[in-house]
């Protein structure tokens, strides 16, 4: 009895989480059906502090990622800007690093910045979220896509993407904005795309499970689908957060200046008036390739206090970094959702509407995790986070998911 309480006082007198702490964390993953198969960690500044497994997704399990691609590639993008050797800053012009972009003021393309690329807010304006119709970003097995070289991409891209408005006045989310920034960066460094994620991402944190995969299944293709092509694991995303939490992969000033909400950035910024944009605002706002997040509810001066910055995936892949409290978690899971034909034809549900749940239904976990991995972390506070509940046809959705 004496020496169980002791040890118990000398757990909290340390700021070290009782066990019983991470099990009201793994009890909640545990009950959720929607997830039969998921994988957890979470930790702060001193390394990782829990792992929880449940079902057929391990920390080993290989997954395609998605657009949880999009952060880890700005990542290696970054670790070329820190790069003293290599001339590129987040304010230099596309226009500087490949000489037949044009250069004429007249041309909106011409004040197109890494800064731009990176925020999804170049003046590129599609509807669609992937390939846009350039065919250099085609994701059919039957394409040889990945294959081309990188700067071709860049100059379809150049020639014919949908480009609308001046730079830093309308975000929209799709592929094409973070390809050029991969086009600029290899040009910039002076080396194929794929040796840039080896040399600043993959090698640099030891992710030895993770590539970018081609069209044919290539690994080292020299046109990678940046922002959605990425094959890798629990383990490896984790070193990954740990390294950006603990600045290991860029400084504090750059990190910063990643995280800014691209709406303070560019105070005329709006969203892109077509469904796909006007529903991503569900996440929150955006900044480099993640997601500032306020999930469910209206932006506000709340969610930019509270300094979580997450990268959702399609498949529902949810990792995050809490800056102001100083830790990060992450969600490793590759739901496929589909939904039995009565529910399809009830509620009039669209295909994007399905593929959009993974991740909306992965939303209510992720947020009633919140204050329990506080509480473990010992980061928690007395006031609990309130609740945001799904609209209640997404609910009926989530329930209904095969
Ligand atoms: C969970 O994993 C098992 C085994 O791989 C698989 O058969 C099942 O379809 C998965 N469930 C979901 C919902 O992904
Ligand atoms: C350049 O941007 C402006 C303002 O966003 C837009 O009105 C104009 O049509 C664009 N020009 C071209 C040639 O796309
Ligand atoms: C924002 O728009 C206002 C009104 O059109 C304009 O005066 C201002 O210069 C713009 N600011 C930026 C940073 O583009
Ligand atoms: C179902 O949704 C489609 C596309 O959003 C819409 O055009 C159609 O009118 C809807 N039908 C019903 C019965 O609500
Ligand atoms: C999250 O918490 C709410 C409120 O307590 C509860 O209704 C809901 O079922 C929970 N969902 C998950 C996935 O834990």
């Amino acid at each position: 009895m004496m020496s169980l309480s002791k040890h118990f006082l000398l757990c909290l007198a340390s700021g070290v989480a009782a066990s019983s702490d991470w099990e009201a964390v793994d009890a909640l993953i545990e009950k959720y059906k929607f997830l039969p198969n998921v994988s957890f960690t979470a930790g702060d500044t001193t390394g990782r502090l829990h792992t929880f497994v449940k079902g057929k997704l391990d920390m080993k399990t290989q997954i395609i990622l998605a657009s949880s691609s999009k952060f880890p590639a700005a990542v290696a993008i970054m670790g070329a800007v820190a790069d003293p050797a290599v001339p590129l800053t987040f304010d230099t012009r596309i226009s500087d690093v490949f000489d037949w972009w044009s250069s004429d003021p007249k041309d909106n393309r011409s004040l197109v910045t890494l800064r731009h690329l990176l925020t999804f807010t170049s003046g590129l304006v599609s509807a669609d979220f992937g390939s846009c119709g350039i065919k250099c970003l085609d994701t059919t097995p039957a394409s040889h896509a990945s294959e081309l070289p990188i700067e071709a991409c860049a100059v379809e891209i150049y020639e014919y993407g949908p480009w609308a408005v001046k730079p830093g006045t309308v975000w929209s989310y799709h592929s094409l904005h973070l390809q050029l920034a991969g086009a600029m960066a290899a040009k910039a460094a002076g080396m194929p795309l794929p040796d840039l994620l080896h040399k600043y991402l993959l090698d640099k944190l030891g992710m030895t499970s993770s590539h970018w995969i081609g069209n044919h299944g290539g690994v080292r293709d020299p046109n990678p689908h940046l922002a959605a092509a990425l094959v890798s694991t629990g383990e490896d995303y984790d070193k990954m957060l740990q390294a950006v939490l603990t600045y290991k992969v860029a400084s504090k000033e750059l990190l910063d200046q990643a995280e800014t909400d691209a709406y303070r950035t560019y105070p005329n910024l709006t969203t892109a008036r077509d469904p796909k944009d006007v529903g991503l605002e569900f996440y929150g706002h955006y900044s480099m390739c993640l997601y500032y997040e306020c999930v469910g509810q209206p932006w506000g001066p709340k969610c930019e206090k509270a300094g979580v910055h997450a990268d959702p995936g399609y498949f529902g892949y949810w990792p995050l970094i809490n800056r102001q409290k100083g830790y990060y978690m992450q969600l490793v899971v590759e739901r496929h959702v589909s939904l039995p034909p009565d529910i399809i034809k009830k509620y009039n549900v669209t295909t994007a509407m399905i593929g959009a749940l993974s991740a909306q239904c992965v939303s209510p976990l992720r947020f009633n995790l919140t204050d329990p991995v506080e509480k473990a972390l010992g980061v928690g506070s007395s006031t609990p986070t309130p609740y945001h509940p799904l609209p209640p046809e997404l609910q009926v959705l989530c329930a209904a998911a095969l």
